[in-house]
């Protein structure tokens, strides 16, 4: 009787470790290396070497052309016919985060973990909560505290007939630290979740860089496998596990009764 008892859980433990191999981390491929189904995305991500100046970085292998990264850096461009001078001259030294931004969007092809399904006219896929490096949202806000804006979320709410944006009459021009007063208020709010600022700092391997210096390589790649790799870890192991282990209990008890 003994002998058996220690026998099931002998196998209980063969049953365990057997379980183990799907919590290790290995990141699902389908999160990693893509290119979001939105409206200026190339299907699959690949090299462009002419990307034009903030886009630069993503060269090597990217989800924009080099149509969008000039656009990129334009006022009210044909990407969204977005004007960021609604409320007067954005600071240049502000706007440079606003282009990184679109850089990072457009041509970034390490944001798979955080792609969600939208129904959207025009697109089908948004990001949500992309852990943004806490310094890179700090020096954004920093930057922009001086400008103007007249909103919190920049996806909603414009006037949009004269074909770019305008404040509606109701939304008065304020310096950016009325509408967000903290650097968190700028990444979360703007572009409705999209960034989640980390409390992880650049280098860390755990946040997104909008900035990075390609010499180094692209440090998102190490972020998406990481993310990648957590999200596998939410997948229940297999069904045929949990029917073995739920066998050994069904024996277990038969035994105790014989
Ligand atoms: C990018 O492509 C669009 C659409 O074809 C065009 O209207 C625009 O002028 C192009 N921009 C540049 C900088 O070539
Ligand atoms: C998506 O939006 C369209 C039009 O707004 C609507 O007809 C359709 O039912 C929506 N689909 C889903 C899955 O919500
Ligand atoms: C939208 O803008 C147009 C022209 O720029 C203006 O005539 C109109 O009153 C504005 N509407 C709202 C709701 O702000």
């Amino acid at each position: 009787m003994a002998g058996q008892i220690i026998q099931l859980l002998l196998l209980a433990l063969v049953a365990a470790a057997w379980g183990a191999p799907s919590k290790t981390p290995q990141a699902r491929k389908d999160l990693l290396n893509v290119c979001m189904n939105a409206k200026h995305h190339k299907p699959k991500p690949g090299p462009e070497e002419e990307l034009y100046g903030q886009c630069s970085p993503w060269r090597k292998n990217s989800c924009c052309s080099v149509n969008t990264s000039l656009e990129a850096h334009k006022d009210i461009s044909y990407l969204y016919r977005f004007n960021w001078d609604h409320c007067g001259k954005m600071e240049p030294s502000c706007k440079r985060h606003f282009i990184q931004d679109t850089c990072l969007y457009e041509c970034s092809p390490n944001l798979g973990p955080w792609i969600q399904e939208v129904n959207q006219s025009w697109r089908k896929e948004r990001i949500l909560n992309v852990p943004l490096c806490k310094e890179d949202c700090e020096t954004w806000w920093n930057d922009c505290r001086t400008s103007y804006t007249c909103k919190t979320n920049w996806h909603k709410g414009w006037n949009w007939t004269s074909g770019y944006n305008q404040c509606p009459v109701k939304a008065a021009c304020h310096r950016f630290d009325f509408y967000f007063p903290t650097p968190a208020d700028l990444c979360n709010e703007i572009w409705s979740h999209s960034f989640k600022v980390s409390n992880y700092g650049r280098g860390s391997g755990r946040c997104i860089q909008m900035w990075f210096d390609s010499n180094q390589g692209n440090p998102n790649e190490e972020v998406a496998r990481f993310y990648a790799a957590e999200t596998k870890n939410d997948v229940p192991p297999p069904q045929g596990i949990g029917s073995f282990l739920l066998d050994l209990t069904q024996m277990l008890q038969l035994w105790l009764h014989s």
